[in-house]
């Protein structure tokens, strides 16, 4: 095999004479008298590469007969430039080898545009989309943005369990991890369960978040970001929620709600920034086909300040305004979607980072404020996400956080560690989560979160 390209090399710098090799899945094929056309992809790009075959390669008439929508195949050839309008650049085969057929009677991805709810029941196949390929690609990227943003800034990627027996979040959302057989204990019929005899001794879950043991390394590293699939069991069938999804969340010593903030702002321009630098074709894509205000939204996000006001005047201009939500609103609500969206979309029309929420509607961890009514929390609110991270400064001081676990009935004893956190040397210090999809489907302007990840886990949903 003479010089093997990836697709997205070649649609850029191939030049004309080069000899190549290109390995991929047939898109569509043109069969005319004396020659085909097909467009290969190999997923490196949302553009196809356009290949040229005629009569004088080996093999041509039993060759010909095969080339159908979604075979495998390997072609040798010679780029030429493009007589055609739209590209620069064709590969004229000189051989072809087919690694597999594919019947275009059975196989399910015609050439027709398919709705993405039905391409939800063939998620084998949707990778195979040009939609999907490049919500896959822009994936990718954001990943890379993330971890080149954080390790420039010498932070720490901390690798925080996925099993775990502590609830972070304490909203009771927890898939339970057991290795118990059930079916034997309900043929026992025992009346109660003795986590004890579990595989750990205790009881164990799944974990909603990775922020306590991230709050651990930031103890010793001062800058750490944890980045891995979070799972909560929430029986909520929107577009924004998954059961398994992967989060962000970085956590920093020495600093407030301030520097949280800033940092999530500056986080997010980055990812757009980087996003938009390397996978141009795709972002295009979205703009075209998916929704008309991509480009302007990330130009919105890259060139101007995120708005930042109090839960205290978010809910004063909630108040004001004359729009009707189904949810009404007063002081101590926690914001519904309807009321974030009304914020970030129509009243400001860019990010708005909401802080100081009421302490009852957050969790344990957050830093109790001067007015022992509110927490030193912040969310940030995008146009057409609603919350897209949540972040806090947290208790850093020993008393205010025993006497918040006690008033939430939370058991020290579970936490004794974290609570160790604040008895020898502790500072200050915050951190926030990123719902990684979120920030897929904020950029891409993607409807539905399960469109945004290769394989959705939602409720009675766990195909593929
Ligand atoms: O606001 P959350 O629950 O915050 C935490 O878990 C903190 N421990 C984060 C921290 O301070 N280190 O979740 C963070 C983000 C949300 O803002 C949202 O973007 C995303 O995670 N998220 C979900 N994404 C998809 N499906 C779900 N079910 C989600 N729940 C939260
Ligand atoms: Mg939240």
């Amino acid at each position: 095999m003479t010089n093997k390209k990836r697709i997205i090399e070649v649609l850029r710098t191939g030049q004309a004479q080069e000899k190549i090799t290109i390995q991929g899945w047939i898109r569509t094929t043109r069969k005319l008298k004396e020659f085909a056309f097909m467009e290969v992809s190999d997923g490196s790009s949302l553009a196809n590469l356009q290949v040229v075959l005629n009569q004088d390669i080996p093999d041509y008439e039993n060759i010909i007969k095969r080339l159908n929508t979604g075979v495998s195949i390997s072609i040798e050839g010679e780029l030429v430039e493009s007589p055609a309008k739209g590209q620069r650049i064709e590969l004229q085969a000189t051989q072809v080898e087919i690694f597999g057929d594919c019947d275009p009677e059975t196989y399910p991805l015609q050439k027709k545009r398919h709705s993405f709810e039905f391409l939800r029941t063939i998620g084998h196949w949707r990778g195979r989309t040009n939609t999907l390929g490049a919500v896959m690609r822009v994936r990718n990227a954001c990943a890379t943005a993330i971890h080149q943003f954080f390790q420039s800034k010498g932070f720490i990627w901390a690798h925080t369990p996925i099993l775990t027996a502590s609830d972070c979040e304490g909203a009771g959302e927890l898939f339970t991890v057991t290795n118990f057989n059930l079916d034997k204990l309900i043929a026992e019929k025992k009346d109660a369960i003795d986590y004890q005899q579990d595989f750990f001794g205790r009881k164990a879950y799944l974990t909603v978040s990775g922020q306590l043991e991230a709050e651990i390394m930031a103890m010793a590293f001062e800058n750490v970001y944890t980045f891995g699939p979070t799972f909560r069991a929430e029986n909520s069938n929107t577009s924004r929620h998954l059961a398994e999804f992967w989060m962000v969340e970085p956590e920093m010593a020495f600093c407030d709600l301030e520097g949280d903030q800033n940092l999530a702002e500056e986080f997010l321009k980055y990812i757009f920034n980087f996003v938009l630098e390397n996978c141009p074709e795709d972002m295009e894509f979205f703009n075209k086909r998916i929704n008309t205000t991509v480009l302007s939204n990330a130009d919105n996000i890259i060139n101007n300040e995120f708005e930042r006001i109090t839960y205290t005047e978010a809910i004063k201009l909630l108040e004001k305004t004359t729009k009707k939500f189904e949810f009404s609103v007063e002081w101590g609500i926690d914001l519904q979607s309807e009321h974030e969206r009304y914020l970030a979309e129509e009243l400001f029309k860019k990010p708005v980072i909401v802080t100081d929420y009421p302490k009852d509607i957050k969790a344990f961890y957050m830093r109790l404020n001067e007015d022992h009514k509110t927490v030193a929390a912040m969310d940030i609110l995008a146009p057409n996400i609603g919350e897209i991270i949540g972040g806090s400064q947290r208790e850093e001081r020993l008393d205010f956080l025993e006497a918040r676990i006690a008033q939430m009935n939370i058991q020290a004893d579970d936490i004794w560690w974290y609570l160790d956190l604040r008895r020898y040397g502790t500072v200050p210090h915050a951190g926030f989560g990123l719902g990684f999809e979120r920030l897929v489907q904020f950029i891409t302007g993607m409807e539905n979160i399960r469109d945004v990840i290769p394989f959705p886990r939602t409720p009675m949903n766990a195909e593929f």
